[in-house]
C-alpha cells in the first residue's frame, strides 16, 4: 500500500502526500488555483456545467500509447490522478530558444477570433486540444459536441468553432507528439512502482484499490464507506455541499471493471467503463443506448462518468436506466463470497433505493442483444438539448410478429419516485395491432401509473402530457 500519489505536471513527476493542508478530497482545480503556475484553469460553476475549469489528461493505454481527453477539474479529487498526465492551458505554448510558439489551437482561437472576456477560454482551448489530439477535419457535429461542456457568454461560438475547425487538421502532431516518448517512460515508471493506495489524514480515509478482489475485500469491511467511480455525482456533495467525505473508495483504477467483452447472445460492459467509451462501443449494435449517451451531460462529464455510478445513485432520472429496462439487461452485483444477477426491472426498490447490499459492488451490466426485428428507441423531454438533466425519459421496445405485437417494454424517469413501467398500458398493447387507435388508448392508460411531481424542471400536468406523447412518437416512427 502506498500513502502517497503521483502524476505528470510540467514534464516532470509530481508526489503528493496528504495531510491537514491538502486534502485527498482537494479537487484538482482548487489544486492548480492554488499553485502559482497554472492559474488559467477557472471556475464557473463548480458542478460540471460550465467548463471554465476544463484542463486535458494523457493516460497510456493498454496499446502503450498516450490517449487525450477534456475532463472538469471542479469534478476530480485528486488521488483520481494518480498515474496520468495532466496538461493545462500553460503547458499549451512552446517555448524554447528565446521563442514562444502557440499552439495551432491557440494560434486559430486568436486568428478567427474566438475570445472575448477570456474567461472560457483556457477551458474551450483544452477540449479543442483533445480533440486536436483525437480527430482530424472533424465534422460540425463533432466539434460542436466536444464543446457542449463548455459555455461562453460573449462570444458567441461561431469563432470558436471555426477555430476547431481550423486547428484540427494535423493528424494530431504537435510538440506534444515529440515528447510523447519522453511522458510514457515517466508514466511507465509511476505505473511500474504503484501500489494500491491508502491514504489517511486526521479526518479523512481515501482506498484507491487496484484489483477487485482488493475493492470487494475493503467493501466488506467498509461497508459505510463512499464508493466512487467517476465521481460526477459525489463530487458535488464537496463543492457544493462543502461535506467531509471521511471515508472514501475509489474505483476508478480497477482496469478489470474497465472492459468490455461479448458474446454471439450478449455485450457485457464493466461498471467502470466510462460512458463516453459506452456510448463509442454501442454505437452500432445498441442504437438506443448510443442515443441516450449523445444526450447525456458533456463529452467532460462522459469522460469520467461511469455505468456503476449511474446506476449506483439509482436515480428517477438517471438516463441509462430506462434505456436498459428497454434492453432488459442485468446487474451483475459483486461481494466477497457471492455474485448475482438482478434484472434491471427489480433493480430499483424505491426512491433512491436499490436492490444493491451495502457490501455489494456493481461490477457488471450485461445487455442482450436483441432478437431481430426487435425496436429499441430513447427519448429524452429536457429543457434543452445538450447538458441538461431529463424531465422526462423513456425507454422503449417493440416486436410485432404476425401484425401483432408479441413484446413490448415502455419505461419512464422522471414520473415516478423511480424508473418504472406502465404495467397497464403494456397489458393492453401486448397481442394488439399497433395501430394508432390502440396507442391512442394506450396513452389513457399511462396516468393510472404514476403521479408525477411538480419541480423546477415542470409542472406534472406538463410530465404527463410528455409521457403520452413520447408513446405516439414511438409508434409515429415505428409503424408501416
Ligand atoms: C454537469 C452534469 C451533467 C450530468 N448530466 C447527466 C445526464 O445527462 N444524465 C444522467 O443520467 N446523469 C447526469 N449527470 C449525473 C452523473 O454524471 C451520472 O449519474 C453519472 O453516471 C454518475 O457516474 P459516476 O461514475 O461519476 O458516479 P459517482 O459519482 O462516482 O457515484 C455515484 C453513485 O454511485 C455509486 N457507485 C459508483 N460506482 C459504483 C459501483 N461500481 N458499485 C456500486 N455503487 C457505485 C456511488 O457510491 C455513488 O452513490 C450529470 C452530472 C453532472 C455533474
Ligand atoms: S467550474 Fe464549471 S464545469 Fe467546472
Ligand atoms: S469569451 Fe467571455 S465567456 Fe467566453
Amino acid at each position: 500500500m502506498q500513502q502517497t500519489i503521483s502524476f505528470v505536471l510540467d514534464d516532470k513527476i509530481q508526489t503528493l502526500a496528504f495531510n491537514e493542508q491538502l486534502s485527498p478530497t482537494t479537487t484538482v482545480l482548487n489544486y492548480l488555483r492554488n499553485s502559482p503556475v497554472h492559474k488559467g484553469v477557472k471556475e464557473g460553476c463548480a458542478e460540471g456545467d460550465c467548463g471554465a475549469c476544463t484542463v486535458a489528461i494523457g493516460e497510456l493505454g493498454a496499446d502503450g500509447k498516450l490517449h487525450y481527453h477534456a475532463i472538469d477539474s471542479c469534478l476530480v479529487f485528486l488521488p483520481m490522478l494518480n498515474g496520468k498526465q495532466l496538461i493545462t492551458v500553460e503547458n499549451l505554448m512552446q517555448r524554447g530558444g528565446g521563442e514562444e510558439i502557440l499552439h495551432p489551437v491557440q494560434k486559430e482561437m486568436v486568428e478567427c477570433n474566438g475570445s472575448q472576456c477570456g474567461y472560457c477560454t483556457p477551458g474551450i482551448v483544452m477540449s479543442i486540444f483533445s480533440l486536436y489530439k483525437t480527430e482530424n477535419n472533424p465534422t460540425k457535429e463533432i466539434i460542436e459536441d466536444s464543446l457542449t461542456g463548455n459555455l461562453c457568454r460573449c462570444t458567441g461560438y461561431k469563432p470558436i468553432i471555426e477555430a476547431a475547425a481550423k486547428a484540427c487538421v494535423n493528424n494530431g502532431v504537435d510538440f506534444f507528439t515529440k515528447n510523447e516518448k519522453h511522458i510514457i517512460g515517466l508514466l511507465t515508471q509511476i505505473k511500474k512502482d504503484s501500489q494500491s493506495v491508502d491514504i489517511e489524514t486526521k479526518k479523512q480515509k481515501y482506498f484507491q484499490p487496484k484489483t477487485k478482489a482488493e475493492a470487494l475485500e475493503l467493501r466488506d469491511k467498509k461497508p459505510n464507506s463512499i464508493l466512487i467511480s467517476g465521481a460526477t455525482d459525489v463530487a458535488l456533495r464537496v463543492t457544493k455541499r462543502h461535506d467531509l467525505l471521511e471515508e472514501i473508495i475509489d474505483l476508478s483504477h480497477i482496469e478489470e471493471l474497465k472492459k468490455c467483452t461479448r458474446t454471439d447472445y450478449v455485450i457485457k460492459f464493466g461498471a467502470g467503463m466510462s460512458l463516453e467509451e459506452v456510448k463509442k462501443v454501442s454505437k452500432n449494435e445498441l442504437p438506443a443506448l448510443n442515443e441516450a449517451l449523445t444526450v447525456f451531460g458533456s463529452k467532460q462529464i462522459r469522460t469520467l462518468a461511469t455505468f456503476g455510478g449511474n446506476l449506483g445513485s439509482g436515480s428517477p432520472i438517471g438516463d441509462t436506466l430506462p434505456v436498459l429496462m428497454a434492453y432488459n439487461a442485468d446487474i451483475k452485483l459483486q461481494s466477497v463470497n457471492e455474485e448475482r444477477i438482478v434484472n434491471m426491472n427489480n433493480y430499483v426498490l424505491s426512491y433512491r433505493v436499490t436492490a444493491r447490499k451495502p457490501n455489494e459492488l456493481i461490477t457488471k451490466v450485461i445487455i442482450p442483444k436483441p432478437v431481430a426485428g426487435t425496436i429499441v428507441k430513447f427519448y429524452k423531454v429536457s429543457k434543452r438539448k445538450d447538458l441538461d438533466i431529463s424531465t422526462v425519459s423513456a425507454g422503449f421496445s417493440l416486436l410485432i410478429e404476425k401484425n401483432k405485437v408479441s413484446a413490448i417494454t415502455l419505461a419512464y424517469g422522471g414520473m415516478a419516485a423511480i424508473t418504472k413501467r406502465v404495467a397497464k398500458a403494456e397489458a393492453f398493447l401486448m397481442g394488439n395491432e399497433w395501430t394508432r387507435e390502440n396507442v391512442e388508448q394506450a396513452m389513457e392508460l399511462i396516468a393510472g401509473d404514476f403521479t408525477p411531481i411538480s419541480d423546477a424542471r415542470s409542472g406534472a400536468e406538463f410530465r404527463s402530457v410528455a409521457a403520452k406523447n413520447l408513446l405516439l412518437k414511438f409508434w409515429n416512427e415505428t409503424h408501416h
